[in-house]
């Protein structure tokens, strides 16, 4: 089985920096990437801000944060990427953005790579075919927070190769994660199951039926969620929910899929969550405040 010692993880968002501290918290060599070397720094600096929060609550030694620290690197430019031995996409929940990105970064990869996508929902078979190696492909889907978090999902396309989802699942391992196996369908298992309950969360509140703060209490303390459906639904980011209710919309042929219009709107005006300061909540003040 080949080994993984070096990563790079495309997207320095919620998720890819996530990803990336983990990553280099176990030992790997990582590089992260995004559109522009300062978003790339700028998810570098969440990570070193988490560690210090993880030192702070002494789940890690101070020696941890360090040498997770100094296996970081943003990467200037794709060429960073070359040298990997295995690439996690996480970039933005859109088909064509992930696309774009293989055929950028499969021509300098080592042939030998494997590669990922951290995606929520899109099919890894249909991402696979525009990689010239679907056999190097698979799923390997965090949850968020990535730190915190103990699953993964590992998600195998038609043509993934034995030996590279054998080495994924020793990544996984490696990452002190559990893992389970999901198959290729639209939204995997975690998603197909959770995000019809936001969306319906959504629909209730879209009606009427209750406020947000109602909504949020009935199913933490009704139903023993650890939070609400539309607190998840801002952490989670708008855009991604509603990206991902599409792709079970289209994927599955079902109108009990449909994205809540309440949704569409929410991320046409731009009110993405907790990572744009305002979605059910406004989180401009110490305490987030119902936006309805
Ligand atoms: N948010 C969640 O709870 C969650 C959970 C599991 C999986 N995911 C998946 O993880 C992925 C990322 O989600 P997120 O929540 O981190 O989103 P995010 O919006 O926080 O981050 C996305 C990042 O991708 C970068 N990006 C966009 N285009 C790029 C390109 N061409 N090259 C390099 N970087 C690019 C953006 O600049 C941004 O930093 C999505 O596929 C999403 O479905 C999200």
């Amino acid at each position: 089985m080949a080994e993984i010692r070096t990563v790079g993880v495309v997207g320095a968002g919620q998720m890819g920096s996530g990803i990336a501290h983990v990553s280099a918290l176990a030992g790997f060599d990582v590089a992260l990437y995004d559109v522009s070397l300062e978003q790339a720094k700028q998810g570098i600096a969440k990570i070193a801000a988490n560690l210090d929060r993880q030192v702070a609550g002494e789940k890690i030694t101070a020696a941890d944060r360090d040498a997770a620290l100094a296996r970081l690197t943003a990467a200037d430019g794709v060429g960073a990427l070359a040298d990997v031995d295995l690439l996690i996409e996480a970039a933005t929940e859109k088909e064509e953005i992930k696309r774009r990105i293989f055929q950028q970064v499969c021509p300098i990869l080592k042939p030998e790579a494997i590669l990922a996508t951290n995606t929520s929902s899109i099919s890894i078979t249909r991402l696979a075919s525009s990689t010239g190696r679907a056999e190097r492909f698979l799923g390997i889907h965090f949850m968020n927070p990535v730190p915190v978090m103990k699953l993964v999902e590992l998600v195998r396309g038609i043509a993934t190769d034995d030996g590279v989802f054998e080495t994924s699942k020793a990544f996984v391992t490696k990452l002190g994660k559990t893992m389970t196996i999901s198959e290729d369908f639209p939204g995997f298992i975690v998603n197909r199951i959770l995000m019809p309950m936001i969306n319906e969360a959504i629909y209730t509140l879209h009606e009427g039926v209750g406020s947000v703060e109602s909504i949020d209490t009935s199913m933490k303390l009704g139903a023993n969620h650890p939070m609400g459906p539309l607190t998840l639904a801002d952490f989670i980011g708008l855009d991604t929910c509603l990206s991902i209710m599409q792709v079970l919309h289209d994927g599955l042929a079902d109108s009990k899929y449909r994205p809540c219009p309440l949704l569409v709107k929410y991320v046409e005006a731009g009110w993405l969550g907790r990572k744009t300061g305002r979605g059910f909540y406004d989180y401009c003040g110490e305490m987030p405040v119902p936006t309805r």
